[in-house]
């Protein structure tokens, strides 16, 4: 699927919607980049997503100005070029809080100030001020009397637990003991919250092909092989419940609880270098929709039921200036000039949009003579971020052909196309689709569309039957091959 069809593709706004009952889904603006947008195009593009909540890296005067009065709630940044002067000294910290909030609220509704980031993991020779910065800002807000409305914490890399694997038995790395203890004291007695980057693509990556690419973007894995922990009996179905279980876990180990989990960053790269194969527009579509849907629907993890982690997606524009692989610099669902890189909608497709009556008699069905890699990958995109309704071609059900890739494909396509095409949607998927007149339908295996005419079995939709060879891969789309052995492994990664 190449950027320019997903573009075309979805025409509906994203929509990041304050969830009344609980959870929100905010963005995270980064400054990294060589030309940041005006604030008051920035804030333009906020308010048309309906974004009610934003992360700044910074405290951008022009920014918190130009957010004054919007309802949007911010959270702002002390960099970690300033953290040691803020941890140093009293004064200072009191002075970045009457020039940075004071200055600006109420008008501008910050509600969070995150101290640093991940110092402990990227600038360690200043791991022994950041306990005195929160301090020091505490008491600067407390004096400014905003200390009930703006919290203070500081957001962690998930690097700082040593073991994460399993969930239940993770723990932070001890050589911070002393100021994690401290760390967490001061959440608690400020009811705070512990800020966490909980980035699954690093998990991921990092697992060297260990741990399925469907576990890291959330695709339901086949019930029989969830990764279970074996000391809890609790089944992970994707890697973010798991990344947060251990995060509690290791607060728990400390003996702290009843402190919440806040996710500052979670997103996934669309484009990297030749060796960074999973930085995809699709993987960073699927990742990100589903995350929305997950966060949203408020059920918490598995040992947290009643606690859904509040996220921030990362992030709103590639930062062409960071340093690193080249998918350091594509997180951004656009590009600073707003040029939007692929769209994302908390509304789910398959229930949103009715059949559309004029494609009566019209399939678009696969292209048999398309290498069944490519079908593979179209089927994977049309049953996950297609939101195709892909039940009728699981096991057991009438659509189902474990060794026919070119027939769920078809079916899959199909779904898609009858939903889709009334707003855009295309019988295209990267040219391994194409429309027919004929009725692929058999038996119970009705697709959309059809006139109830006598479906005509092996015909162009269904092609010849794949080789016994390419029967493991076609089932790989749902059928997880994350298969009981495999699970030992995962828990010693990491
Ligand atoms: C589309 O197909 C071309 C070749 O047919 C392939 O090189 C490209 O990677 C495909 N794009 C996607 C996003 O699958
Ligand atoms: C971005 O990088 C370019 C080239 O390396 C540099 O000239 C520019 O100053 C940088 N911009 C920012 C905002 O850091
Ligand atoms: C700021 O956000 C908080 C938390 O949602 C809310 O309770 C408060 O009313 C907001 N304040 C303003 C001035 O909008
Ligand atoms: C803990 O952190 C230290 C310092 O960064 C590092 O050297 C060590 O490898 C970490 N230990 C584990 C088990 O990750
Ligand atoms: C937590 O409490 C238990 C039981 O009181 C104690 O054995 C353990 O050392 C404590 N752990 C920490 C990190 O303080
Ligand atoms: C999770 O929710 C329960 C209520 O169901 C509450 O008692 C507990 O303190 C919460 N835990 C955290 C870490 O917020
Ligand atoms: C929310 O999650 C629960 C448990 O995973 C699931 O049963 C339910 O269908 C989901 N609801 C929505 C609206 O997605
Ligand atoms: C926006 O920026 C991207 C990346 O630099 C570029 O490819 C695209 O052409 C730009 N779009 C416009 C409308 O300038
Ligand atoms: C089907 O795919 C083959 C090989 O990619 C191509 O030559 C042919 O034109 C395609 N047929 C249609 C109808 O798109
Ligand atoms: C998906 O299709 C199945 C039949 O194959 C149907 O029972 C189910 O209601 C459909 N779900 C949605 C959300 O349309």
């Amino acid at each position: 699927m190449s950027s320019k069809r997903l573009h075309g593709v979805f025409t509906l706004l994203m929509l990041m919607v304050f969830n009344v009952s609980g959870a929100f889904v905010g963005i995270t603006i980064g400054n990294d980049m060589s030309n940041m947008p005006p604030a008051t195009d920035i804030v333009s593009i906020l308010k048309a997503k309906k974004t009610q909540h934003v992360r700044l890296l910074d405290s951008d005067h022009q920014m918190l100005t130009a957010l004054a009065n919007t309802g949007i709630e911010v959270m702002v940044g002390v960099p970690n070029d300033q953290l040691l002067r803020v941890g140093q000294s009293r004064s200072t910290a009191a002075d970045w809080i009457n020039k940075n909030v004071a200055a600006y609220t109420p008008a501008t509704n910050i509600t969070y100030i995150a101290v640093g980031n991940e110092v402990l993991t990227t600038i360690p020779n200043a791991a022994l001020v950041l306990v005195p910065a929160l301090q020091f800002l505490q008491s600067a807000l407390l004096a400014a009397n905003l200390n009930t409305q703006v919290k203070i914490s500081s957001p962690h890399s998930m690097d700082v637990i040593s073991k994460a694997f399993p969930p239940s038995a993770a723990t932070f790395n001890s050589t911070w003991s002393s100021i994690m203890s401290q760390y967490l004291e001061f959440l608690k007695n400020t009811g705070s919250s512990f800020m966490l980057n909980a980035q699954p693509y690093y998990g991921y990556v990092g697992g060297q092909g260990v741990f399925p690419l469907e576990y890291a973007l959330f695709r339901s894995l086949n019930p029989n092989s969830q990764i279970s922990d074996p000391n809890t009996n609790l089944f992970y179905t994707n890697m973010f419940d798991a990344i947060i279980d251990a995060t509690y876990n290791s607060i728990q180990a400390m003996n702290f609880t009843g402190i919440p989990v806040l996710v500052t960053a979670s997103g996934w790269p669309w484009r990297g270098g030749p060796s960074e194969k999973a930085a995809t527009v699709d993987n960073a579509l699927a990742y990100n929709t589903n995350l929305i849907h997950h966060v949203l629907n408020n059920s918490g993890t598995p040992s947290q039921p009643n606690n859904q982690s509040s996220t921030y997606i990362f992030e709103l524009f590639n930062e062409d200036n960071r340093s690193g692989p080249v998918s350091e610099q594509n997180w951004g669902i656009m590009f600073p000039n707003a040029t939007t890189i692929y769209s994302l909608s908390f509304e789910d497709v398959a229930t949103t949009i009715p059949e559309s009556p004029a494609l009566r008699g019209v399939f678009c069905v696969a292209n048999s003579s398309a290498p069944h890699s490519a079908l593979k990958h179209s089927l994977d995109w049309a049953c996950g971020p297609g939101s195709a309704n892909c039940s009728a071609i699981q096991p057991g059900q009438p659509c189902y052909a474990s060794d026919d890739i070119v027939a769920v494909s078809s079916y899959a396509f199909n779904d898609y196309y009858h939903r889709t095409q009334s707003s855009g949607g295309t019988c295209n998927f990267n040219g391994t689709a194409m429309i027919t007149s004929t009725d692929p339908s058999h038996g119970s295996c009705i697709f959309a569309g059809s006139t109830g005419a006598s479906g005509s079995k092996g015909g162009t939709a269904s092609g010849p039957a794949s080789p016994d060879s390419f029967a493991s891969k076609s089932q790989s789309c749902w059928l997880i091959h994350l298969v009981a052995t495999l699970l030992p492994i995962l828990f010693v990664v990491m």
